[in-house]
Order: structure tokens, then sequence, then C-alpha cells
């Protein structure tokens, strides 16, 4: 059993996932978070954005014990995160790792960007969670004062629509609902709404 969770930054994508995961007692994997691995090693290494092999080795070797790091949720490694996003081969490298994690069984939930297009397009059951820009601000600047790093609205207002941009324009694997998604506009839907609606779907469809 595959779900794929797709979306734009902060349109409570990554909440649902593990929610559904944890209910389903499936295997949940946090896509954005490899990218993110990826941004973090450019920036550390101080290496420019513009190089593909570089970037390319990085997801190559990632190592996934460092997905705790505490550094990973900041915007500035988030918009990291989405240069090296553009990088085909970067995403080429993460290709196979994606496609694995969704095979363990009983099920895994997969949150990102292009789950349901491209890396699980055959997947039982797929959302695409969406939320106005104004909601998804307040709770991208909740997170981050949760995590204790300051940044003013509008800094994450500029962050957030810099990165939708971005992660919309790219040539390859762009954000996208498939054509076979259950769109969910969660700009004001709490947490376990949200979930309900969710699960509600999932048993609707596998009388689970
Ligand atoms: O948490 P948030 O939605 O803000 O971001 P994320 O899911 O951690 O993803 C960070 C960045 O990685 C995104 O802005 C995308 O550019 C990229 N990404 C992607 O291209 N494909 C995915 N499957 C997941 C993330």
């Amino acid at each position: 059993m595959i779900i794929a969770v797709d979306g734009p930054s902060a349109a409570g994508k990554g909440t649902l996932a593990r929610g559904l995961a944890l209910h389903l007692g499936y295997h949940f994997l946090d896509t954005g978070a490899l990218y993110r691995m990826v941004g973090l090693q450019m920036l550390r290494t101080q290496t420019d954005f513009t190089d593909v092999a570089k970037a390319t080795a990085f997801a190559r070797d990632l190592n996934v014990d460092d997905f705790e790091d505490h550094e990973l949720r900041s915007e500035v490694v988030g918009s990291a995160a989405s240069k090296v996003a553009v990088i085909p081969e970067v995403r080429s490298a993460l290709l196979k790792f994606q496609r694995d994690f969704a095979k363990r069984l009983p099920g895994a939930v997969l949150d990102g960007r292009d789950i349901g297009t491209v890396i699980c397009p055959s997947a039982d059951v797929k959302f695409y969670i969406t939320a106005s820009v104004e909601a998804r601000v307040l709770r991208r600047f909740k997170e981050l004062q949760g995590l204790g790093i300051a940044n003013s609205l509008q800094d994450v207002t500029a962050d957030i629509k810099a990165r939708d941009d971005r992660d919309a324009s790219r040539s390859t694997a762009p954000t996208l609902a498939a054509a076979d998604a259950i769109v969910v506009d969660t700009s004001h839907l709490g947490v376990e709404e949200a979930l309900e609606l969710a699960l509600g779907a999932i048993k609707a469809k596998f009388a689970i």
C-alpha cells in the first residue's frame, strides 16, 4: 500500500502524512528532508549551486542518519533544497531510495512534491494538500518560532513565494497535483479534521 502526499510548502502535508502513517501503522518518508540534506551539504561546504557534479555526489552519498539534524528545518536550508531540487541529476540520484522505501511492508506514506506524479505514479492513494499563502505563511512562521529560529513574517512570506515559484516552474518534476489525486485545501482545516478527511477517503476506497 503506497500513499502519496504532495503539495506546496507548509500546506500541512508533512503533518498529515505523519498522522496517516502513525494511524495505519505504515512507514513514513519525508522526501523533502532528502533535498534539504543535499542543500545543507552545499551550504556547509560553500559549494556554488551551479556545481551539478558536487550536488549529485552529495545526493548519491546521503547518510539518512543525518535526518535528525536540527538545521534541516530552517528556511535557509529549505531554500537551498529547492535550488538543488531543480537539478535533474540530483533528482535521479534520489529516485531509487524513494522507490525502494515505498515498497516497505505493510505500507508507506511519502510526502513531497512529485510522489504521485514521478516517484510512485501508481500509488494506491494520492493526496494533493494545498492552502492559501496566508495560512501557509502563518504555519511556517509558527513552526520556525517553535524551533527557536527567528524570522519576520515578511521574510517567511518572501521565502515561501520564492520557493513556490521555483518548485512550480522547474522543468523536471514540478509541484503538481496528479490527475487522480484527491485535492484537500487545509486553509480552514485543523490537523485532526484533515486527518479524518484523508482517512475517510482511504477507507472508502479500500474498505479498511
Ligand atoms: O516542508 P516544506 O514543504 O517547506 O519543504 P520540504 O518538503 O522539506 O521540501 C524542501 C524543498 O525540497 C522543496 O521546496 C522542493 O524544492 C524540494 N522537494 C522536491 O523537489 N521534491 C520532493 N519530493 C520534496 C521536496
